[in-house]
């Protein structure tokens, strides 16, 4: 994500300003004239006002669950259609919906972060968030399986009233799952996972999870996945938010 490179840039920046003060002595007058900046020259400190400042670890972890709450409305809206007429539903719209499920939700947040960072330390210090690592390995395997059947059940060129009620109940089923797991990781383990370590850890553990994240996806693994969750709802007419304003209420 472009926005860390703002963090290293200020953390390689803080170094070089470190750096710069422990050769002149700390002193103002000495730094002005050091060399690489001179008098007169706009300061080298880093611009902690530029605009957006910094990703942290939990702020992505919590973005990337807004990916996946997108993938759930459309799950949903499947679900309905599929129960009225299946052939309004496009399988390859689907599909492709499950597919970056899978490949930013399942390969992504849930095995190189929350399994192979969060849930650990979680369980390490005990407590409330501690109980909950292991139910929600259960269910991101359970969804797995489940991401697994949807995939299979697309790949038709066509749904079929024969699969769709089978179909319809694996995303209501996953839908209600993931909404429940979701919720709880953004008030329970991602509090409880920020408790256990120091700032600089958490710094730490922005730049790994960055470094995770480029590995996975090249440059912008977030930023792709928004566009290609927008493109979906596009396609399935979900795009505008304006059609899902709640109707006032009844009159008293
Ligand atoms: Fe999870
Ligand atoms: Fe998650």
């Amino acid at each position: 994500m472009k926005s860390s490179n703002t963090r290293r840039d200020f953390l390689r920046t803080a170094a070089v300003v470190g750096t710069t003060l422990a050769l002149s002595g700390c002193s103002g007058g000495n730094i002005a004239n050091s060399e690489g900046q001179k008098k007169n020259e706009p300061s080298s400190k880093p611009d902690v006002n530029k605009m957006g400042g910094e990703v942290t670890a939990t702020e992505d972890l919590m973005r990337e669950h807004g990916v996946l709450r997108r993938a759930l409305l459309i799950y949903s809206a499947a679900a309905v259609k599929l129960r009225a007429d299946p052939s309004t539903i496009p399988p390859d719209a689907l599909q492709q919906t499950t597919k970056l499920f899978r490949g930013f939700g399942e390969e992504y947040h849930e095995k190189k972060l929350e399994e192979a960072y969060i849930f650990p330390a979680v369980k390490k210090a005990g407590g409330e968030a501690a109980i909950y690592s292991d139910i929600l390995v259960v269910q991101h395997n359970r969804g797995r399986e489940i991401t697994d059947f949807i995939i299979r059940a697309t790949q038709g060129a066509k749904l079929g009233a024969s699969n769709s009620e089978p179909l319809a109940k694996a995303l209501e089923a996953f839908v209600l799952m993931y909404r429940n797991h979701a919720a709880r990781e953004d008030t329970i383990i991602f509090p409880a996972w920020k408790e256990t370590m120091t700032g600089n850890q958490l710094d730490e553990l922005n730049d790994k999870f960055e470094d995770i994240e480029h590995e996975q996806f090249g440059d912008d693994g977030f930023e792709d996945a928004v566009k290609q969750i927008s493109a979906i709802e596009n396609s399935l007419g979900l795009a505008d938010i304006a059609q899902f304003t709640a109707p006032p209420p009844p009159k008293p």
